[in-house]
């Protein structure tokens, strides 16, 4: 009577259990399918968007394109960008550890190349580090994703370049 009422007891905790990780299981599926919803930091914290797609416009009407390429498409005054040049996988932080340890020279041509530092959120940054690491979304890279400013500004900036090329040893110190 007693051996069989601890057993009951017993397989009510296994049976409570095994429900406890099947639901705990479906819930990590759910959260890794919809990562922008998943939370740290006490629940303050919420996964940016990670929007390959939207990075790929985002790259291009930011103005990186003017200095970084991808898929053979941009500038060449800053390292390339494309997916099989990253560690990977790699945490976006420390993607955006590497822009940071290059801020000062990125900012510094990017007010002297588009007039302004770039600005973003942090979800556009985000779409813009998962489309640096998304091969498929960087085939479709075309330059019919440069917004006409940008591509005006390039260029403007290319014939600038040949100028500076013809123009033999130019000093680039003229401030
Ligand atoms: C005006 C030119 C310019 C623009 C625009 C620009 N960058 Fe850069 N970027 C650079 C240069 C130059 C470096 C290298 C800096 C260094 O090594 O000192 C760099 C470095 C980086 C690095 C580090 C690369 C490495 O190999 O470690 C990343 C990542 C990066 N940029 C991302 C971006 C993103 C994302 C954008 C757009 C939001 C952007 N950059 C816009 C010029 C630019």
């Amino acid at each position: 009577m007693r051996k069989s009422g601890i057993f009951i007891l017993f397989a009510g905790i296994a049976a409570g259990m095994a429900f406890a990780m099947a639901g705990t299981s479906q819930a990590s599926t759910h959260n890794a399918a919809m990562n922008s919803k998943m939370m740290a930091g006490n629940g303050h914290l919420q996964m940016p968007s990670f929007d390959a797609r939207r990075g790929r416009k985002l790259f291009a009407s930011k103005g990186c394109v003017v200095c970084h390429s991808i898929n053979g498409i941009g500038g060449e005054d800053a390292p390339a960008l494309d997916a099989d040049t990253m560690p990977m996988p790699m945490n976006p932080f420390d993607f955006t550890a590497r822009m940071w340890r290059g801020a000062s020279t990125m900012i510094e041509m990017q007010v002297e190349e588009l007039g302004d530092q770039i600005e973003f959120t942090g979800d556009e940054l985000s779409d813009i580090i998962a489309f640096a690491h998304d091969e498929n979304e960087q085939k479709k890279f075309s330059p019919d994703d440069i917004p006409a400013n940008i591509a005006n500004l390039m260029k403007h900036l290319g014939s600038e370049d040949e100028e500076h090329e013809s123009e033999e040893h130019e000093s680039d110190t003229q401030q």
